[in-house]
């Protein structure tokens, strides 16, 4: 059996259940790398500093690099018996190293070291995910490129309601990304500030050096309070709000890709590499991909319940509920990241059919408005010429048919205020007239996107460093 670092103090060997309850290494082994970065700053400072001896410092700094590039190699590996990668890793050092590798846990504690990993594995996180956010938008941009005169029909209720282009209707999901872009930053720029030097909870009575720890590793800022600085988990449930929100838009145009996919719709369809098929039915072509974008939405909306209903009783300070966090934000990120890259190509790839959208924007009297507005034009009170309108609508439902169909003389019966020009109202006329800033206009859209354009070209780059130990290596003359 493995001697705990912790054992000191105890006369029995943890019961096997409990060892496996409450092991986290099958989770948290995930933060190896980081767990690695953090104690190498760690040490390198503590030597820095006279608190442990320099040599020390750079043999623990050298062998904790080994063995980050030991475990990549796949030339060791984890143990549960340890715990928690905190404890494997230390471990595996001093299996390397010796008894020196005891001084690495100086002026730290697992609760300060938990804190710093998973805020450098949460800006790795942070920064993939809006790059991916980035991606689909610039995908988008490109398509509402092409679009900006495909005739769409607009809904309310999913009823045809009036005629949009579909380049606009692209940028809506440029606006609601672009949104979630900003708040993944906001999270990112709050959760970036450097736990260790909180120790246990109070702090350390030794003279850490934390601004040279923060800045060797990339962090923007110290926490300012030791208690909040180890129990502090907002930066993760920021990310996972701002995440539910982020696939509940990915989910909402997930199901329009299903819906416009459909026999029904008809308005799109998706490319073969993204599409699949049926087992038993040979003439399926389904949208998987879309549909389980949707249905994967659950699983991050209930990381952000799981990591606040977590929190939500927890006194100060540390208490082991926190190593509960983790699960939930791994699965949260990957899938959505996941979720985003797998649709930026999805949608690069499908085929419009312009002929079917323009036929269904053209149905369903969805020039009804455009009519209300022209009587108004004539000097009648909106209220009246709607009126008008829907008698008028209700007299073609009637008869059987389109606007087109009806003669001036019929749409006279229902105003004297109907002139010829009634008659040259059409789908292209209403879309260039809604010339208002962020209408459908084709005009008024292209100005939407230069602008969207230069949105992302500015877009800020997050600057998080690549956590790999060999970076943090201690300089050949000094630490
Ligand atoms: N595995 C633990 C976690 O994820 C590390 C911190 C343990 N600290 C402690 N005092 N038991 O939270």
């Amino acid at each position: 059996m493995t001697t705990k670092l912790w054992a000191g103090r105890f006369q029995k060997a943890t019961d096997r259940l409990v060892e496996a309850f409450t092991a986290s290494i099958q989770v948290d082994q995930r933060l190896a790398r980081h767990d690695i970065v953090g104690s190498m700053v760690h040490a390198r400072m503590l030597g820095r500093q006279a608190i442990i001896p320099t040599e020390d410092a750079r043999s623990i700094a050298t062998g904790l690099a080994e063995v980050w590039s030991d475990l990549d190699g796949g030339r060791s590996k984890f143990s549960s018996e340890l715990e928690d990668v905190h404890m494997n890793v230390e471990t595996l050092l001093g299996a390397k190293i010796g008894p020196v590798a005891g001084r690495l846990h100086t002026a730290r504690s697992r609760n300060d070291q938990v804190a710093t990993d998973i805020r450098l594995y949460f800006k790795e996180a942070a920064q993939a995910t809006v790059s991916a956010i980035r991606a689909l938008q610039s995908t988008l941009l490109d398509l509402a490129g092409e679009h900006l005169h495909t005739v769409f029909p607009g809904y309310t209720h999913l009823q045809r309601a009036q005629p949009v282009v579909l380049g606009h209707h692209l940028l809506a999901y440029f606006e609601m990304l672009e949104r979630d872009a900003q708040r993944f930053e906001d999270a990112y720029r709050r959760g970036n500030a450097l736990p260790l030097g909180a120790g246990a909870l109070a702090g350390v009575p030794y003279p850490i050096d934390r601004e040279w720890m923060a800045t060797t590793l990339g962090f923007a800022a110290l926490t300012t309070n030791s208690l909040d600085a180890v129990s502090d988990r907002d930066f993760l449930i920021e990310y996972e709000a701002a995440a539910a929100l982020c696939i509940m838009h990915l989910s909402r145009f997930a199901e329009e890709i299903v819906l416009w996919s459909s026999g029904e719709f008809g308005f799109i369809e998706l490319d073969d590499g993204f599409a699949t098929g049926s087992s038993i039915m040979p003439q399926k072509k389904n949208p998987d991909v879309a549909e389980l974008v949707r249905g994967k939405t659950g699983e991050i909306y209930g990381a952000l319940l799981s990591l606040l209903t977590t929190m939500k009783g927890l006194p100060l300070a540390y208490n082991r509920d926190l190593q509960e966090d983790k699960a939930g934000f791994f699965r949260a990120s990957d899938t959505l990241v996941a979720c985003l890259e797998v649709f930026a190509p999805m949608l690069a790839t499908m085929r419009v059919r312009p002929e079917r959208a323009r036929q269904a924007a053209e149905g369903g009297y969805s020039l009804a408005t455009d009519l209300a507005d022209y009587l108004v034009r004539q000097g009648l009170p909106f209220r009246e010429a709607h009126h008008c309108v829907g008698a008028l609508v209700h007299y073609a439902l009637e008869q059987g048919k389109t606007f087109e169909q009806l003669s001036l003389g019929e749409f006279q019966q229902f105003s004297p205020l109907f002139g010829v020009d009634a008659l040259d109202i059409t789908t292209e006329r209403s879309l260039e007239a809604r010339t208002v800033p962020g209408g459908t206009a084709p005009t008024q859209v292209a100005a939407q996107l230069v602008s969207a354009r230069l949105t992302l070209e500015h877009a800020s780059v997050m600057d998080v460093p690549d956590y790999l130990p060999d970076r943090f290596l201690p300089p050949t003359d000094g630490l």
